[in-house]
Formats: C-alpha cells, sequence, structure tokens
C-alpha cells in the first residue's frame, strides 16, 4: 500500500494530466499550473477552498496571493502553523477571471478533494465559502442541514469520518471588513476540537 505522501502526489499527476477538464486548455493558453494542495499529509484539519485564482494558477500553491495572507492571518491568529495542515480547494484549475466554479467543474474535480480527504484522515474539514460548504455536506450525508453560510459559519457538523466546520472564504473581507472579526471566532472553533 502507498504510504499518504505517495498516494496524494500520485492523484496529484492525474489532476496534472486532466486534459478532459473545461479548464485545461485555459492553464495551458496561460502557463498557469493545476493547485492541488499542500500541507501535511498528516494534518488533523483540512482547509477546503473555492478555487485557484491568477496567483495560485502561476505559482501552483494555494492561497498565496491576497486571500491567502488573509489566511495566513487567521490561522496566526488561531495560533495554527500553515505547516501542520492541509490547504486544498475543490477546484484545482483557475476559472476564467476568477469567475465562480460551475457545476460541472465541481462534479469533475471533487472526487480529488474527496480521495484527499480519505488519505489524509483528517479530524476536521474546513470550508472556506459556500461553494465547498455545500458540496461537502451533500457529499457526507448532511445536505438536510444545508442552510445559508450566514447562518451555518462557525458551527461545528459531524460527518461520518470528521467534524465539518463552514467559514466564510478569507476573501470576502476584502469587501467586508467586519467579517474579519467574525473569521478570527470562528477560526478559534478549530482550536476547540478533538
Ligand atoms: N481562493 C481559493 O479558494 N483558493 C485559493 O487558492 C485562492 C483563492
Amino acid at each position: 500500500m502507498l504510504g499518504k505522501e505517495e498516494a496524494l502526489e500520485k492523484i496529484a499527476k492525474e489532476v496534472l494530466n486532466l486534459t478532459t477538464s473545461p479548464l485545461y486548455e485555459y492553464r495551458v493558453e496561460n502557463n498557469y499550473l493545476p493547485v492541488f494542495g499542500e500541507g501535511s499529509a498528516n494534518a488533523e484539519i483540512i482547509f477546503v477552498g473555492e478555487a485557484p485564482g491568477k496567483n495560485e494558477a502561476i505559482t501552483g500553491k494555494p492561497f498565496c496571493g491576497r486571500a491567502g495572507k488573509m489566511l495566513d492571518t487567521l490561522l496566526e491568529s488561531a495560533g495554527i502553523s500553515r505547516e501542520e495542515v492541509y490547504i486544498t480547494s475543490i477546484v484545482k484549475d483557475r476559472p476564467p477571471k476568477n469567475r465562480d466554479p460551475k457545476p460541472d467543474e465541481i462534479a469533475l474535480y471533487a472526487p480529488f478533494l474527496d480521495k484527499q480527504i480519505e488519505i489524509i484522515k483528517p479530524k476536521v474539514v474546513a470550508t472556506l465559502g459556500r461553494f465547498s460548504m455545500e458540496y461537502i455536506m451533500r457529499r457526507y450525508g448532511l445536505e438536510g442541514e444545508i442552510k445559508t453560510i450566514g447562518e451555518l459559519h462557525g458551527k461545528v457538523f459531524q460527518a461520518p469520518n470528521f467534524k465539518l466546520v463552514p467559514l466564510y472564504h478569507p476573501a470576502a473581507t476584502v469587501y467586508n471588513q467586519r467579517l474579519l472579526g467574525t473569521l478570527k471566532e470562528d477560526f478559534k472553533v478549530l482550536t476547540t476540537l478533538d
């Protein structure tokens, strides 16, 4: 059986070769990279964003642009180090002009996220934004509890193999400064779960 790191590398290669993706041509035309995810293969917390932005697609690293700086601030405020967690997103290629991911794109990339969760076996999945929240809730038997992110952020849900904590997307603070305090409070919840 493959170790966790090798198992992750194997599916990262599959994403790299995902020529059937509607985002593949855009990736190649722009010399972009897919953003598979990064962090500890033994992480207790996985953060799941939406899709890579431009900086992420250029570097191949998740959350390294403006939203990433905000994520770093939030992790620091909760006393969580970036190295100890795993950071990824549902859609692993940049959608043109940072538009919302389309349902067919989510459907195509989500099985890779499922595999990442299966390999890493985190205690907590923290979703960043409504797309990852809704996907994870549907996929892991919590569809009956789906409400708006305004209603569910910072709450803790029990999925079969992990706890889910829906969080606002860090980029939301760019447009709404008041959310920063809310996000800081919600990030603290992550440190109270065992
Ligand atoms: N937004 C995301 O959801 N993921 C990133 O990596 C960057 C911005």
